[in-house]
């Protein structure tokens, strides 16, 4: 299965800067049997760790959560760049390589009784899931666990994360 992903990962050099080798996953998303594999993994992973509901990353954490969370039979809640949810919403800001962004969850979407599984396409330094593990606890929900399709583990994102994850699993299909 990892090689069905891997397979229809494509790297790109020097983007979005000299020296950056990006990996681009629409290829796989293109392949409905990849793309149909990739969402049963995820799916099994919300099964195996108990999750109640499934939280997804913007951008391209939408486009892998929301098919999970249909096929595991949760509901899906969307963590959003800062501005772009209309309710009442939790704020968490997270340094970038220069400056800082913020994520937002409307907290009603969660409660004390929820586990939550994370779902994004890349773990890359942990800033992004960091910021969303700790969204997830401060609107009262308890996390199941974060499951990325690939983890650039030259990074160091996982040992970032220990203290947020908090004895939570974080899964990666790929590590490259
Ligand atoms: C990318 C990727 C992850 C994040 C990983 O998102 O999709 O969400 O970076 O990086 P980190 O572990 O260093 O935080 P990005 O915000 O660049 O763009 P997107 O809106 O296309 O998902
Ligand atoms: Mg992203």
């Amino acid at each position: 299965m990892s090689g069905l992903l891997a397979d229809r990962i494509r790297d790109v050099p020097d983007y979005p800067k000299p020296g950056v080798v990006f990996k681009d996953i629409t290829p796989l998303l293109a392949d409905p049997v990849a793309f149909g594999a990739l969402t049963d993994a995820l799916a099994e992973l919300c099964a195996r760790y108990g999750a109640t509901k499934v939280v997804g990353l913007e951008a391209r954490g939408f486009i892998l959560a929301a098919p999970v969370a249909v096929r595991a039979g949760l509901g899906f809640v969307p963590v959003r760049k800062a501005g772009k949810l209309p309710g009442a919403t939790l704020g968490q800001a997270y340094e970038l390589e220069y400056g800082t962004a913020e994520i937002e969850i409307h907290a009603e979407d969660l409660t004390p009784e929820d586990r939550i599984m994370v779902i994004d396409d890349v773990l890359a330094t942990g800033g992004t899931a960091e910021a969303s593990l700790a969204l997830i606890r401060r609107a009262g929900a308890e996390v199941a666990g974060l499951a990325v399709l690939m983890e650039l583990g030259f990074l160091e994102g996982r040992k970032r994360l220990e203290p947020a994850l908090s004895g939570a699993p974080l899964e990666a299909l790929l590590t490259v």
